[in-house]
């Protein structure tokens, strides 16, 4: 037998395809409340993409890709994340041009060549959202309540945990001294902390070694060594999340694992899903849309990843609806298909394809949640009726094959 190759899934099971759609609805109805609209883009891209944006050094470029020469010898490789392409979407279509914010939803599949465990999966989707042209911090709180209105609506529990990282004004300054600090430090920190000091030092800030961490307690905080903008930008922002009600933890060593950030920074964690507890994570990427030749444009986003969701969306309680058609003779069939065919214009309808005695239809109605079970039989087709149970209410009737 073939299977599916290791982390990755199908979604096939009636619960998770449920949950699924549901979770889709719930957050499309929310992204357009809040004035975004749908954009799809490619998942397969030219790997330079990836390389110039969400950076050579970081892990997701540098060991995590699903990288190929393709029959054209072009250098391509499956997204693993989705803005990225977003943006290389808004320049290539000159929306950089366009004076007005530009806000998108997105959701589909990505790819990373992770270690497969619980939550982390090689080809996952996310939910993400992105949008351009906005400096003010009031669209920062926007996007962060957005995903709080989202996570509230499927009964979900988070932790938000908040940072600034800065902007070309405090950042180079921050990272010397960070640097300075490593130095001292050299022969007591990891491997990989040793590598990120000369590629990215930032990252060290979140490695997962204990005693990294020890030490990093020391290290000099960004917070502490922002510029008066992005310092007031963080107070603003704190401030209207305070006002909303929106509780935080601001983690000086939350960083993000890709490099396109500048000034804030989030994550959503949540406590009952073991280890991966990310569930949503996104910041400020204001220089990212230049850096892919576009014209200087502020954007922010977020990526929700719906897997790590499945085990905590509460569902709301299923109710009956719709219809089920079922005949009780074969010379019925016909006329009940075209009933039901007809019904599907404007109401969800299963129709039943054997003839079968009236329980069996029953039955069948029930399974299908359907709140009428509409029934023709030999008299019904003489008499011109139907015969319809509302399997909600418990009542019968009998109506006329015309007026239905
Ligand atoms: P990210 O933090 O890399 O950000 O991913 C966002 C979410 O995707 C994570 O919080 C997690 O829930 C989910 N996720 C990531 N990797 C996996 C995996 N291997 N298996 C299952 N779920 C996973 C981004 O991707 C940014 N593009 C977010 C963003 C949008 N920033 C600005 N705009």
């Amino acid at each position: 037998m073939i299977r599916s190759l290791r982390g990755m899934n199908d979604t096939l099971e009636i619960e998770d395809s449920a949950r699924f759609s549901y979770f889709i609805q719930t957050a499309t109805r929310i992204a357009t409340n809040y004035g975004f609209r749908f954009i799809e883009t490619p998942q397969l891209e030219e790997t330079a993409l990836f390389k110039r944006s969400v950076g050579e050094s970081s892990d997701i470029v540098g060991k995590e890709m699903y990288q190929f020469i393709d029959k054209g010898e072009n250098d391509v490789c499956l997204r693993p994340e989705g803005t990225a392409g977003v943006v290389r979407a808004f320049v290539q279509n000159k929306y950089d041009r366009v004076e007005t914010v530009q806000r998108f939803f997105y959701h589909g599949t990505m790819f990373r060549y992770e270690r497969p465990q619980k939550g982390r999966l090689r080809q996952f989707h996310q939910f993400g959202c992105e949008s351009f042209g906005e400096a003010n911090v009031l669209e920062d709180a926007s996007l962060i309540l957005m995903v709080r209105d989202i996570f509230n609506a499927l009964g979900i529990n988070f932790t938000l945990k908040l940072n600034s990282l800065g902007d070309s004004n405090c950042m180079p300054q921050y990272r010397e001294s960070l640097v300075s600090f490593l130095e001292t430090h050299e022969a007591d920190i990891c491997e990989d902390c040793q590598r990120r000091k000369a590629t990215n030092p930032i990252r060290v800030l979140d490695c997962k070694n204990t005693h990294c961490q020890d030490i990093y307690v020391k290290a000099p905080k960004l917070m502490q060594n922002l510029c008066e903008g992005c310092d007031s930008d963080f107070k603003t922002l704190t401030s209207l999340l305070d006002e909303h009600g929106m509780a935080y933890e601001i983690d000086t060593h939350l960083v993000r694992g890709l490099d396109y950030y500048s000034k804030t920074a989030f994550e959503f964690v949540s406590t009952e899903i073991g280890a991966q507890s990310a569930i949503a994570g996104g910041g400020r990427y204001d220089r990212l849309v230049e850096f892919l030749d576009g014209r200087a444009t502020p954007a922010i986003g977020f990526a929700i990843g719906i897997e790590r969701l499945m085990e905590l969306i509460v569902m709301p309680e299923k109710t009956r609806e719709g219809y089920y058609f079922g005949a009780m003779d074969e010379n019925a069939i016909s006329k009940v298909y075209k009933l039901g065919m007809q019904k599907r214009a404007s109401e969800k309808v299963t129709i039943g394809y054997k003839a079968r005695n009236l329980k069996a239809h029953l039955k069948a109605a029930d399974k299908a949640d359907a709140q009428y079970c509409v029934i023709l039989g030999e008299n019904e087709l003489n008499n011109g009726t139907l015969w319809v149970k509302d399997l909600l209410n418990k009542t019968e009737s009998e109506v006329a094959q015309e007026t239905f």
